[in-house]
């Protein structure tokens, strides 16, 4: 059913409509701006000639050969259609192009989600440092659960 959604690899331009969809899913955006470039997006079909809405956005944050997964939203309107799914299958493919062979992240509300597509609960004193430099680890999820999958 996500078939008819193209993903696109974002650019800074999108930074604000990926902030607002984030807001609109209960996301914090702190920090996203410095890794835009590592987002893909899916926009709106209605917005094809008009404001660009955005109705779905992933990100990583690379540190080596790791990577956090951060920012996976799909609007409210177009969930449980396998868009979500999409987005981060289409997000481990540009991992592994970009070397990356562990893919890190937190989240509060999506913890099922994760598991059912692969990804492991994992303590959060077994992340790698590199990664717990991240602003989701030392701010935004304090409390948040950690899962890992490899790729
Ligand atoms: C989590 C989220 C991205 C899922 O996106 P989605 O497009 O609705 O997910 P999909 O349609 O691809 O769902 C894939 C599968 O997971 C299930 N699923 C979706 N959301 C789920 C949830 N919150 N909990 C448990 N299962 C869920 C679906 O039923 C589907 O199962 P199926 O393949 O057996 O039918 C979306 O609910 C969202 O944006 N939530 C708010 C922001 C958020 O919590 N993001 C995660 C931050 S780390």
């Amino acid at each position: 059913m996500s078939k008819g959604f193209r993903v696109e690899e974002a650019s800074v331009k999108d930074f604000p409509g990926i902030v607002a969809l984030l807001q609109d899913t209960g996301l914090p955006p702190d920090g996203i701006e410095s890794h835009v470039d590592n987002f893909l997006i899916i926009r709106s079909p209605q917005a094809v000639a008009g404001p660009e809405v955005l109705i779905g956005c992933v990100g990583l944050e690379v540190y080596e050969n790791y990577a956090l997964l951060r920012s996976l939203a799909v609007h409210p309107d177009f969930q449980r259609k396998g868009i979500g799914k999409r987005l981060v299958s289409q997000i481990i493919d540009t991992a592994k192009d970009r070397g990356i062979n562990q893919l890190y992240l937190l989240t509060d509300t999506a913890e099922k989600f994760f598991q059912s597509i692969g990804f492991d609960l994992i303590e959060r004193q077994d992340v790698p440092p590199i990664v717990k430099q991240s602003i989701e680890f030392t701010t935004l999820c304090p409390s948040a659960t950690s899962m890992t999958k490899r790729i």
